[in-house]
């Protein structure tokens, strides 16, 4: 019987699909990433890894498990997966797109506005018994409504946050190595990142974490924005120089930030955590029971197909798959 290891413990329907196809499965019991060795440990003898982006599969992973077929990562990132040794390997890595994309949309609009109208000062200010009552002077924030948002990564993602914004009557400026297809669709403008940064009122990132995208949004990037302009991640944290950031805001040469990732998670850049113009979100996009579910469902599809044989759903490294007997 094929055996699949399990780093965490799982939301509804858990590995039920795992067991229902009468795979063997062991998992890390701990609702907490499995450690280097635990990880390496699990792996061992193992036919297929379904993994979470906490844990980092590199070539020593792969190695420590010659019987590996796939590994199914809950998460449309895939950066903590080196695919290319996994392909060297013939191991097929898979990931979760599409069905996170309407709750990640909805996180970043959320921190969006929450970032541009205060809200979560507000709040603070609410339940400290301070407030004494209306005022004409307080907590004034940014507009939202008519504005300009602009997407850095317009895949499904960036494309769902410009749908919404078009409910909000903004203008769409996204910037990407290609143009998007459904760019036109949401009346999204094509501009390069200079642009992008000098003329939005909000920025959103929806790029995925690579070589060139790590800390795409610099000190330099940073400082051609403007004080009014409000930054929103829910992509990968080390888009961000989190440190230059902290720089912007408490100087600010921002006017606020809603974060749902961190370059160094779970731990944030020193100063983050005291500044006012920031909203911190735990790296919640996609955590919403039904995108949960379904990232669950097919992550263990993924992994049911290809151990019996077949192509799986959603494949990073088709090219393992030709050739292969199905
Ligand atoms: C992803 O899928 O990459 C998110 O960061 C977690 O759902």
């Amino acid at each position: 019987m094929p055996t699949v290891y399990v780093t965490r413990p799982l939301p509804p329907p858990g590995t039920d699909p795992l067991r229902e196809a009468g795979l063997d499965v062991r998992q890390h019991a701990r609702d907490r990433p499995p450690t280097g060795e635990e990880l390496l440990d699990g792996v061992r003898g193992a036919d297929a890894l379904l993994c979470l982006l906490t844990e980092r599969v590199d070539a020593a992973v792969l190695a420590a498990a010659p019987r590996l077929r796939i590994v199914a990562n809950l998460a449309v990132g895939h950066d903590n997966i080196d695919i290319p040794a996994a392909t060297a390997r013939g191991v097929v890595v898979t990931n979760t797109p599409d069905v996170l994309t309407e709750a990640t949309a909805d996180l970043t609009f959320a921190l969006l506005l929450a970032a541009a109208r205060r809200l979560v000062e507000g709040d603070r200010l609410v339940r400290s018994g301070r407030w004494d009552g209306w005022s004409p002077t307080q907590l004034l924030g940014q507009p939202v409504a008519g504005r300009t948002l602009g997407i850095v990564g317009m895949g499904a993602i960036g494309t769902a946050v410009a749908r919404r914004a078009r409910g909000f009557g903004m203008s769409v400026l996204y910037h990407n190595r290609n143009p998007a297809p459904a760019a036109a669709e949401v009346a999204a403008r094509l501009v390069t990142l200079d642009e992008l940064l000098r003329r939005a009122d909000v920025v959103t990132l929806h790029a995925p974490l690579t070589d060139d995208t790590r800390h795409l949004i610099d000190a330099a990037a940073l400082g051609r924005m403007r004080p009014t302009t409000v930054l929103v991640n829910t992509a990968r944290g080390p888009l961000v120089d989190e440190a230059a950031l902290v720089a912007a805001l408490a100087a600010g040469r921002l006017a606020g930030a809603g974060l749902d990732v961190f370059e160094r998670e779970p731990a944030i850049a020193e100063g983050l955590a005291a500044l006012d113009n920031v909203v911190l979100a735990p790296h919640v996009g996609s955590a919403t029971t039904q995108s949960r579910g379904d990232m669950v469902r097919l992550a263990c599809r993924n992994v049911t197909e290809v151990l019996a044989g077949r192509a799986p759903v959603t494949p990073l490294n088709p090219q393992v798959l030709e050739g292969r007997d199905r």
